[in-house]
Parts: structure tokens; sequence; C-alpha cells
């Protein structure tokens, strides 16, 4: 199968189409060695020596996610915590990064604290202006911007193909976090990102039941060769089972995907306008700010992922926000995204002092139920919490 002629929904659903010669099975057979046998004339033609650093369990996933996103390579790691930060220590101490105020709040926590205390210089920014990011790039002393678009859990937009030339204008990597986005809705390589990351536990897995990351790299080079030793020295190395059932689950993606947008766009087109709902945030909606960035670099739907903000009533909006995620009975009152079951959490209590989630801010995974059930849900709970 040419991942460059062959829709993205054929490669994820047939999974690129490979097969196992040995036994001529569709799905590949579970590879648990952790060791290989070294050659009588003591080489390793085979290419692998020991499963930190490869593992043939990786091969197959790990081509599916890369002819997805159109990259180099992709390497599998055992979180997306553990892929994003090898992006960060593929670094040196003393570099200097941008990354945004609005991102995945325990990427931010280790930024401020474990990168900083090695030595990277962290600037946190308001991503979405591409002045702020201008004014705050250090050419010559900047070697990554990273950017997740669209951004938890106020799904802020960043325009990637502005921010990779200014980054790239002033000698930088560009990153970008597209666990939310997906690579079906958007291609952050094709727009001049240099690596895209995935918390693969989310859509990518989608069943709740893998925690994974992704990094893609755009093309070989000595960085990208630093990341890889990340990856085999630090051992973030993913579990063999773990990429087994990673790559069943993409087989799934482009549907899982599809219907999630399907879902998250009819419930913020109800809740706009709500009386009992103060704000939707989600760029699918037109009065949202990040609306003509995302239609611009979004292909097939705006995503999955959609906040409220509750109306206070009586009792105020914080108060409001966790009575009505205690009240619902489909959504489940948990954190992650990206399963194919909803689920609803009150942000702010999650991620503590610093957050930029307002109080009365809930964050929602859209599943792949019927949205007509969630939108009833939503509605008896916030009934419920204003009665
Ligand atoms: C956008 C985003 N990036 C990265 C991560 C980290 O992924 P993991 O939990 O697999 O380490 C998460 C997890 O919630 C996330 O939502």
């Amino acid at each position: 199968m040419d991942p460059k002629t062959t829709h993205p929904d054929t490669i994820a659903a047939q999974a690129l189409g490979w097969i196992d010669e040995a036994t001529r099975a569709i799905t590949p057979p579970l590879h648990v060695s952790t060791t290989y046998l070294r050659d009588p004339d003591n080489q390793y033609r085979s290419g692998r020596v020991y499963a930190r650093a490869d593992n043939p369990a990786f091969d197959q996933a790990e081509a599916v996610i890369n002819a997805l996103e159109g990259g180099h390579q992709a390497l599998l790691f055992a979180s997306g915590m553990a892929a994003a930060t090898a992006v960060f220590q593929a670094l040196a101490p003393g570099d200097h990064v941008l990354a945004p105020k609005v991102m995945y709040w325990s990427l931010r926590n280790w930024l401020m604290t474990f990168a900083t205390q090695w030595g990277l210089q962290v600037e946190l920014i308001d991503m979405t202006s591409p002045a702020a990011v201008q004014a705050a790039l250090k050419p010559g002393k900047t070697k990554l911007v990273w950017v997740e678009t669209p951004a938890n859990p106020l799904w802020t937009v960043t325009d990637i193909a502005a921010t990779a030339k200014l980054a790239h204008d002033a000698g930088a990597l560009l990153a970008v976090d597209s666990t939310v986005a997906t690579p079906l809705l958007t291609r952050p390589l094709a727009l001049g990102a240099d690596i895209v990351m995935h918390a693969a536990t989310k859509y990518l897995n989608g069943h709740s039941d893998v925690i994974a990351g992704a990094l893609v790299g755009r093309q070989d080079s000595d960085y990208w060769q630093r990341v890889r030793k990340v990856r085999a020295q630090l051992g973030g190395t993913l579990g063999s089972f773990e990429a087994w059932l990673l790559l069943r689950g993409l087989r799934t993606l482009h549907l899982r995907v599809r219907a999630a947008c399907a879902g998250a766009q009819r419930i913020a087109e109800h809740f706009h306008g709500h009386p009992h709902v103060a704000e939707v945030l989600y760029p699918g909606l037109p009065s949202s700010p990040g609306h003509a960035v995302s239609k611009a670099q979004m292909c097939g739907g705006f995503g999955g992922m959609l906040s409220i903000r509750v109306a206070g009533g009586a009792k105020g909006g914080e108060a409001a926000a966790i009575a009505v995620a205690a009240n619902t009975q489909l959504w489940k009152r948990a954190t992650s995204l990206g399963g194919t079951e909803s689920l609803i959490e009150h942000r702010a209590s999650v991620e503590g002092v610093g957050t930029p989630a307002p109080p009365d801010l809930l964050r929602l995974s859209v599943g792949i139920e019927d949205a007509g059930n969630l939108i009833a849900d939503l509605e008896q709970a916030l009934a419920a919490a204003h009665a």
C-alpha cells in the first residue's frame, strides 16, 4: 500500500495492508522477546539487539502513525509524557524554548520544574498570537517552539504554518502536540512543523485501555537521532502488548474521530446560548476566536473536545459546575479524553494552582455514543444543578 496515494481511512483500517509472511496472518503476532540473537561472527545483522531500543512490536504501529502524519519516521513511547519530554530532553541545558500558557497542564508543570532545573530556559507565551511569538523568539538562542492545538482546556487554536515560519526564521524547530486534532484532522508536518507529538493514550488507541505516546519527525537529523537516544537510554519504551493494542485501536481511528467530531459539534451548538451555560468553548463554533484558523488548518471536523462554563445561579459557577459533573449519568466523571465513552471533568480541580481554567469550567471529551443521549444527560444535570 502506497501511503502517498492511499486515503487515510484505508491506511488506518488495514494498518497499511501488512500481512505476516511467515504465517499469512493479517494481524501481527505479539513479539515479547526482550533480546535478540547475535550472529556467529559476532555481528547483529537483524539490526536488533535489545528491546529497550528497538522492538518489532512497534514496527507496524509506528509505520501506520508515520504514514498518517506524512513523516520520515515515527517512534512509540511509554506515554504521551515520555514522548513530549523526549523532545525537550534532546535539547541542551541553556537552550531557550517557547511553550504556550494554555497547554496540557502536566507538561507545563514539568517544563516549569524539572526542565527548568535541568537548565532549559522555558518561556510561556500566548501562542495564539503570532506577534507574541515573534516578540519572544531569540534568534540563535531559541531552539524549540512547542505548540498544542486545539489546546487544553480552553481549546485555543494556534496557526501552525505561521508559527513554523516564525520559528524557522529564528533558527528554532517547531513541535506540535496534535493529540486532540489527530492526524485525520490536521497534518502539522505538511504545515511546516518539524515534530508531531501524540498522547496515543487518547484518540490513536481510543479505548481508554493503553497509556502510550508517539513522535513523528519530518526528517532525519542529529536532533532526531538524539530523540531516539533519549528513548533508548532513558527507557521510556512502550510494552509489546500495549503496542499491539494500539495498532488494533488505530484500525478504527477514522470512524471514532468522525463520530466524536460530529457529536462535539452538535453538543456545542446545542448548549451555545443555553440559559445555564455562560460560554461554550469549541473551535467549531463560528463565534470562537480560533474558528477561522481551525477552519483553514483542520479538515473534516474540529475535534471531539470542548468545554462549557456553567452559569452560576445562586450557588456560583464553580459549585454549579461541580454539581453538574456529579449529576451526569451517561457522561463518566473522569479525567482523560479520546475514548469511546464520553467523559466530564471539573478541570480546575485537576490542575490546581496556576490553571488557566476558570472555576466554572467543565471539560468534555465526546465519545462515540448517540449525541442526543449525551445532550439529554447534560440537560438533566444542568437542570438539577440549577434547581
Ligand atoms: C494534549 C495532551 N498531551 C499530552 C498528554 C500526556 O499523555 P499521557 O497521559 O499519555 O502521558 C495528555 C494527557 O492527557 C494530553 O491530553
